[in-house]
């Protein structure tokens, strides 16, 4: 048995995490001398070199890349046993790891709220980034939870639809469409248009509507932000197609209409996932139930309008560019 302790570890860890001693110190709250101490009585015990140095980065070791998933899987089960612990003593208490893509932002921070408030000992760590970030971090199992709205090929995931996602044109107000009915999607080929950055399942569902309908519209501008594109939209460089969810503050009531384009809105879920083969901790599986059981009925109070095709909310009553058998009757959105 190799004689280590916990403390070596912790600091071996942040040390591979960080390719760094000097980070790793910065991290902990230790000297770049003590981490580097612990560092070396490690690899003496272990007997092996566990990094090493070129440039000023360091890199691991066969040896190295061992160990560090050993830690993992230590911290991990300890993690796990602590959970247990206060669940046997009738608490939930831990940290729970949430990574979710940028439309969820929208909506995630607000069920954590009464979440929080039910379980005041549990952490939570909140990353928001695109599909493709979320994809690599589930690779890399980074997190205990993960928000999509496409499932990737790889992982394999367990996987739940809890709300909808839906995709609409977001113009500003003073676009000459934005009074008219059953836009044919045409239309757009002659629109500037503000793209999502490529890794974002946003730009994948617009690039695939377009295709199908062999639209080409013009890319004036790529931005990698929804909240970024929602300026350039107001500031009259484009439209867009982003989340409904991006508007719940605002409404159609100041800068945005949303455009009544045929085929539109693109009709998306959110998911919630996570690793096939993980063992969920206690703090993921609450959380899981929780969002599973809430949010219907908070999406209801927030969101009214969810999934209903879109008319900008005026008494005109706009005129139908494709009036036919097929036009269909829309509601108004309340978001
Ligand atoms: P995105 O994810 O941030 O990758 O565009 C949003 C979505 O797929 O709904």
């Amino acid at each position: 048995m190799i004689h280590a302790t916990l403390h070596q570890l912790k600091v071996f860890e942040a040390t591979a995490r960080h390719g760094s001693f000097t980070r790793a110190a910065e991290e902990l709250y230790l000297t770049q001398p003590t981490v580097s101490i612990q560092v070396k009585q490690l690899t003496k015990a272990v007997g092996l070199p566990l990094f090493e140095q070129i440039g000023k980065r360091l890199y691991l070791t066969q040896a190295g890349e061992k160990l560090l998933s050993t830690c993992q899987s230590i911290f991990t089960g300890l993690e796990q046993f602590e959970m247990s612990v206060a669940d046997l003593k009738g608490m939930k208490q831990g940290q729970l790891k949430l990574a979710v893509i940028t439309t969820a932002k929208y909506f995630v921070p607000r069920i954590l709220g009464p979440f929080c408030k039910r379980y005041p000992g549990i952490d939570i760590s909140l990353k928001v980034t695109n599909h493709q970030r979320i994809q690599e971090s589930m690779l890399a199992n980074e997190d205990d939870i993960y928000i999509i709205s496409q499932s990737p090929t790889q992982p394999d995931l367990t996987i739940h639809p809890f709300l909808e996602n839906p995709l609409i044109v977001l113009a500003p107000t003073s676009h000459p469409l934005a009074q008219k009915k059953n836009i044919p999607i045409g239309m757009l080929n002659n629109e500037a248009f503000i793209m999502r950055e490529p890794g974002s399942g946003t730009r994948k569902a617009v690039e695939k509507i377009f295709e199908e309908n062999d639209i080409t519209v013009n890319v004036s501008l790529e931005l990698g932000s929804n909240e970024a594109i929602k300026q350039a939209i107001a500031g009259g460089l484009g439209i867009s197609v982003l989340s409904q969810h991006t508007i719940i503050s605002e409404g159609t009531t100041g800068e945005f209409a949303i455009l009544d384009v045929q085929g539109f809105p693109i009709e998306r879920d959110w998911y919630v996932a996570h690793l096939a083969g993980k063992q969920l901790s206690i703090v993921a599986e609450t959380f899981l139930e929780f969002l599973k059981e809430e949010s219907p009925a908070m999406a209801r109070k927030l969101l009214p309008g969810l999934g209903k095709a879109a008319l900008n909310s005026d008494d005109e009553q706009p005129e139908d560019l494709d009036a036919g058998e097929d036009s269909k009757t829309r509601e108004p959105l309340t978001v």
